[in-house]
């Protein structure tokens, strides 16, 4: 069913969840990504001047959202549009949030145009993250896009995988939210004052994916779990965990998760954890975390 009733043209898209090598995916590591059955909505008109909406109320003319739509508009030849867009998922919380309301305007601005092809979808994707996040890996938008499990790598079609059963996750939002651009940023710099041990974490995080993936395949949620704890390690090393994320993830630990680890951008956001669901569940609402259980990779959106 259509999200916003009676609108023709409109397009919608999913939020995710990164299991295992968000960052060093810039860096052309592969990545292991599971889609959210909530995400963006998108609904477009033709009108004098663009204007975009929220959640119902109107946004401020210096948002980069502006900037995002008009990106999109001249990308696919559209006149001004008056942009409706609603959000099923927190913002800046790791969860894809800007990608899926890339990927939504950029459905309802093909429909209006009927350009319908997937390949304007990706190069739309891509113009809209880059006023978001500078040099986005594409990660985002492919999962935003696609839906279902994917192994991405920068550059490659993305590989949806096959799994033995569905695979059943759970998400805090453990901190404040961070700046994916501020975040990986901060990436660049270590890579820059330390090259040789920023390959090895490469190597180590690239090792740890293509594990996570033999994982899936073979329903080893429990192995899944222990890499999912290692590639936390790693990322912290990066300086992308916070006392917040720690606290969360070790709340999950004690709770019976196999594992748990940042998502996203760290900084703040997210957490994702595996294992024993009802109980981490339990526990984060007694800490006090905002918190959800969900199956990824199905295909609503
Ligand atoms: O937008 P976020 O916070 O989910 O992070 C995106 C994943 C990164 O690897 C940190 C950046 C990227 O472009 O791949």
């Amino acid at each position: 069913m259509a999200y916003f009733p009676g609108v023709t043209f409109q397009g919608t898209a999913h939020g995710k969840v990164i299991l295992l090598g968000e960052h060093a995916v810039v860096y052309g590591v592969p990545a292991l990504v599971g889609s959210l059955s909530r995400g963006a909505h998108a609904a477009v008109e033709p009108a004098q001047h663009a204007h975009i909406s929220f959640g119902g109320a109107p946004v401020q003319e210096e948002s980069p959202l502006y900037t995002a739509l008009a990106r999109l508009t001249a990308h696919f030849q559209a006149p001004p549009v008056s942009l409706r867009l609603e959000l099923d998922i927190p913002r800046g919380a790791g969860l894809g949030a800007s990608a899926a309301l890339g990927v939504a305007t950029a459905r309802a601005l093909a429909q209006l145009t009927g350009r319908l092809d997937e390949t304007a979808l990706i190069e739309a994707a891509d113009l809209w993250e880059q006023v978001f996040h500078g040099q986005p890996s594409g990660v985002d938008a492919a999962a935003a896009r696609l839906g279902g499990i994917l192994r991405f790598e920068r550059g490659e079609h993305p590989e949806p995988l096959r799994l033995r059963m569905p695979l059943e996750v759970a998400v805090c939002i453990a901190g404040p939210p961070a700046e994916t651009s501020a975040m990986v940023e901060l990436v660049r710099r270590h890579r820059q004052a330390r090259p040789e041990s920023f390959e090895q974490a490469l190597s180590g995080i690239a090792a740890l994916v293509e594990n996570a993936h033999l994982c899936l395949q073979a329903g080893d949620t429990e192995g899944l779990g222990r890499l999912m704890d290692l590639n936390q390690m790693l990322l912290s090393t990066w300086m992308l965990s916070t006392p917040e994320i720690e606290t969360a993830c070790a709340v999950a630990r004690s709770a019976g998760a196999f594992g748990a680890k940042l998502t996203g951008s760290g900084g703040g956001g997210a957490v994702v954890a595996v294992g024993n669901l009802d109980a981490v569940v339990k526990a984060w609402q007694r800490a006090g975390y905002p918190c959800f259980g969900t199956t990824l990779g199905e295909r609503s959106a």
